[in-house]
């Protein structure tokens, strides 16, 4: 006979927390404006288009990767017609005949491809802090004066040049060096600038290893281990003696475990293995997110000095499928929405539970994740200073100021740079809020109700298996 699994009480406890939380925190937020939503972000209504349609997606991802490439505006031109022949038919009538009347180097061509460049823009300026070194300040100033925290990512990746990389570590350090002194002298908030042990850094900043050498090759790991810790201790010695902090980024499951142990590695050297102002991601799409976090914790009792984690679900959701599928390997995330859910909410529960040595920061869009993680936040009787949550700039900032006004520390990733090396990050985020899957999406959804949203995922799960539905 099967066994019926038995939810421990503390579970029972937390489900109810989780939905008392969450409903109390969507009544408030029924009264705002869901500003990413507004219609005058859904540029001449592209992205509505996109999220109706697969296929018009797919075309405009790739037009928008290629943009920053095309230099002239016949080239722009040339390539929206290829791109979008494809999908003719499914555009709307209005788009099919700007399509075929403006050819490029007419005035028309011309006009198009102006306006894609400038709806491009628009959408990157939704994500993107700044691109210009001098507007930094300004940014992280505003986001201070919002009452959230920062977190500075440098717009670059998976470089393939060692003059890009040299070019992007100085990057690092310049903005370190000038960046720190400045909001080291803000007067300090309580809520903002200390956890429950003491002072936390103010100038924080977020990296991604694959950005510091040429070509980061997991197969060749030695070497890239090498040159990535010459490339990282001097961020590292820069951040400790401006009182900065560096977070490490996780990127593809392919540099998931050279990552790691080069950030554990680094961490464990004489001069840095008592500072605690360093931290690493682990992505809970991954169904290895557990280990890696029981590995992590064992690891970080025998540094004895703390580390923060920030917990995610994966940025990376549609290449590691699409890529898998290409390779015939073994697909590394979940493939159900609900089993990376479930795994966000179990890994949270880990954190909550080690958060002294592990530092929590929960890094999500989702009210169901974020209710969860007060709730089991509550169920451990942390304060709320012992962990904070993280969100990405120009997503939900109306969850960001509520939490915010409600006590909770709030940090906001805030990505710098120009849009050629910001592009992949770019498509992310426009992949990631145009999914079916997306909680905002849903969010946002006129007819979507709070039960539906708060539901757990385990709920979902039952649902699954009972009607075959997945979304
Ligand atoms: P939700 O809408 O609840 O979840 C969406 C996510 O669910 C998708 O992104 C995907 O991970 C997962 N998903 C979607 N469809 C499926 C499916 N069919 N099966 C299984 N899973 C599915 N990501 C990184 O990878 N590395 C980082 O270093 C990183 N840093 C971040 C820093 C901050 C401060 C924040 C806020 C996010 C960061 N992210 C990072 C991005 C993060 O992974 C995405 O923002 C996040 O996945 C969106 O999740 P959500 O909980 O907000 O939304
Ligand atoms: C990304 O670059 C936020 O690290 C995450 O998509």
């Amino acid at each position: 006979m099967k066994k019926r699994s038995k939810k421990s009480p503390a579970k029972v406890q937390v489900e109810q927390e989780t939905q008392r939380i969450g409903k109390e925190i969507w009544d408030h937020l029924d009264r705002r404006k869901p500003t990413l939503f507004e219609r005058r972000w859904w540029l001449d209504h592209i992205l509505e288009w996109a999220m109706q349609d697969e296929s018009i997606k797919v075309q405009m991802f790739r037009f928008v990767d290629v943009l920053p490439m095309l230099k002239s505006s016949g080239t722009v031109t040339t390539h929206l017609q290829e791109y979008f022949e494809e999908v003719r038919t499914h555009l709307p009538v209005a788009a099919r005949m700007g399509l075929d009347v403006a050819q490029p180097d007419t005035l028309l061509g011309k006009a198009l491809a102006v306006n894609a460049r400038t709806n491009t823009r628009k959408m990157a300026e939704r994500f993107i802090a700044g691109t210009k070194p001098g507007e930094v300040f300004r940014s992280v100033q505003k986001l201070r004066d919002k009452g959230v925290a920062f977190s500075l990512d440098l717009l670059g990746e998976a470089v393939i040049s060692d003059v890009e990389a040299e070019v992007y570590q100085q990057a690092y350090l310049d903005l370190i060096e000038s960046l720190a002194p400045k909001v080291n002298a803000w007067p300090e908030d309580p809520v903002l600038d200390r956890d429950h042990t003491g002072w936390i850094p103010k100038c924080q900043v977020s990296i991604k290893l694959s950005a510091l050498v040429s070509h980061f090759k997991p197969i060749d790991a030695e070497r890239t281990s090498k040159l990535v810790k010459e490339k990282l201790r001097p961020i590292f010695q820069l951040a400790r003696e401006n009182d900065a902090y560096v977070h490490v980024d996780m990127e593809h499951y392919e540099y998931k475990n050279l990552t790691l142990q080069i950030f554990q590695e680094v961490c464990m050297e004489k001069e840095f293995r008592d500072w605690p102002d360093c931290g690493i991601v682990i992505q809970a799409y991954l169904p290895d997110a557990g280990d890696d976090l029981k590995a992590l914790l064992k690891w970080v009792k025998k540094r004895k000095t703390p580390v923060g984690v920030r917990l995610v679900k994966g940025a990376y959701w549609d290449y590691e499928t699409i890529q898998s599928e290409y390779r015939g390997w073994p697909c590394p995330v979940f493939t159900e929405k609900w089993e990376s859910d479930a795994n966000f909410e179990e890994q949270t529960q880990f954190l909550m539970k080690n958060h002294e040595h592990l530092r929590p920061a929960i890094a999500s869009h989702n009210l169901r994740s974020l209710a969860n993680a007060m709730a089991w936040a509550e169920e451990f009787k942390l304060p709320k200073s012992a962990w904070e949550i993280q969100m990405l700039y120009g997503m939900a900032e109306e969850q960001q100021h509520l939490f915010s006004e409600l006590g909770y520390r709030v940090r906001v990733y805030a990505p710098f740079g120009e849009l050629l090396p910001g592009m992949s990050y770019l498509v992310r985020r426009l992949l990631e809020n145009t999914s079916n899957e997306s909680f905002l999406r849903s969010a946002y959804d006129q007819e979507a109700s709070i039960e539906e949203l708060l539901r757990s995922p385990k709920e979902i799960a039952k649902l699954v298996e009972k009607t075959g539905v997945t979304a």
